[in-house]
């Protein structure tokens, strides 16, 4: 206990994250890293798991040889879109209720203020890159649809099919075991939001409901940008886009201050622009940890007044241009974590969870 309290002072103390949040070590295939404060420059992302200690390592590579930021952000998006056992992100992500893959993704380059996104794209592995695309080769943010697609294809994507053996027969369990709480209801069904989460749990198997990564880094330049790619919220309505592909909901970048984005619930998201808000709060002069956290609370401060006990699973993260740490989620048993990659090598950065127990 002890120990546990001088580490959290230590992190605290060094890299301003906050109350509550701290480093981990990592012990495994890139071996037992140190609690030294990260700077920059460095990358990161909401994945915490082996697929993003990966992709961590191949961003790092860019970015250790003195690389930009938006081509690390790049490589390691794309590593965990293409990864076929993640059923939340690209490949292998599970299908909207008609059975088809579609994928949200947008990009941001803090350096010139440029963004690009893209959404319900169909049959391209990997969105992260398109929306680049969008945003260094075209005057547009977004493209949706069969326009994406095109578009994707005119700059030699191939197309595939995205749908996995995985996802499909999780898909065909969803709808053999159809509820009546699914997304189509009459008015007083889709107010009672706190039944349509609890949907989810009849399914424990099916771990990504909204599940989507963000990547966020920083190069030896100081030049900040960031991605977030998902395959959205899971069996949602043909057509449906989520807030990753929406510059200030699920991505925000702005190299004067840092970036943040956002994973979880999209339409909380979209409505609270919480990217945006994030970005703002430690423009305020708020800690990367401290903007996670308000960001969430803000949510909630609306649901106050229309569903006082409906707690939307988010998760948001954040960085800051001197490279300070944030990650908290709205709810959940344990607190959340996400990779990082600086020059002391990989660690799992813990955050907070700002309403326990609900
Ligand atoms: N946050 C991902 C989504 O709602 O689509």
């Amino acid at each position: 206990m002890k120990k546990e309290i001088s580490r959290r002072n230590f992190v605290n103390a060094t890299i301003g994250a906050g109350a509550g949040a701290m480093i981990l070590p990592v012990t495994g295939g890139f071996g037992l890293q140190s609690l030294s404060p990260v700077n920059r420059p460095l990358i990161i992302t909401s994945h915490a798991n082996e697929t993003g200690q990966k992709a961590m390592a191949a961003g790092w590579e860019i970015l250790k040889n003195g690389g930009n930021a938006v081509d690390a952000v790049e490589k390691a998006a794309n590593i965990i879109e293409v990864d076929p056992e993640d059923t939340s992100v690209g490949y292998g992500g599970l299908p909207n209720e008609d059975g088809v893959v579609q994928l949200d993704a947008s990009f941001m380059d803090g350096k010139t203020y440029s963004a690009g996104a893209v959404a319900c794209l169909e049959n391209i592995k990997t969105p992260a890159s398109v929306a680049k695309l969008v945003m260094q080769r075209t005057d547009h943010v977004l493209l949706v649809g069969k326009g994406a697609l095109d578009f994707a294809k005119a700059w030699g994507f191939p197309e595939e099919n995205l749908l996995t053996e995985k996802a499909r027969k999780i898909w065909l369990r969803w709808k053999e075991e159809m509820s009546p709480t699914d997304d189509w209801g009459a008015p007083e069904h889709l107010q009672n939001l706190v039944k349509k989460e609890s949907y989810w749990r009849d399914f424990p198997g099916i771990e990504h409901h909204y599940g989507t990564t963000n990547v966020l880094a920083i190069d030896s330049n100081g030049d900040i940008a960031g991605c977030t790619t998902t395959s959205g919220l899971s069996f949602k309505l043909n057509g449906r886009v989520g807030d990753s592909p929406i510059i200030g909901a699920g991505l925000y970048v702005d190299n004067e201050v840092g970036a943040a984005g956002a994973t979880g619930r999209g339409e909380d998201v979209i409505k609270s622009c919480a990217s945006y808000y994030m970005i703002m709060r430690m423009k305020e002069g708020r800690t990367p940890q401290q903007a996670c956290e308000d960001a969430l609370k803000m949510i909630i401060d609306r649901y106050k007044k229309v569903n006082p006990d409906f707690y939307p699973s988010e998760k948001f993260v954040a960085i800051n241009k001197n490279g300070e740490l944030g990650c908290a989620t709205m709810t959940g048993n344990r607190n959340p974590q996400m990779s990082v990659m600086a020059s002391k090598g990989y660690s799992r950065f813990e955050g907070t969870v700002v309403f326990p127990g609900r």
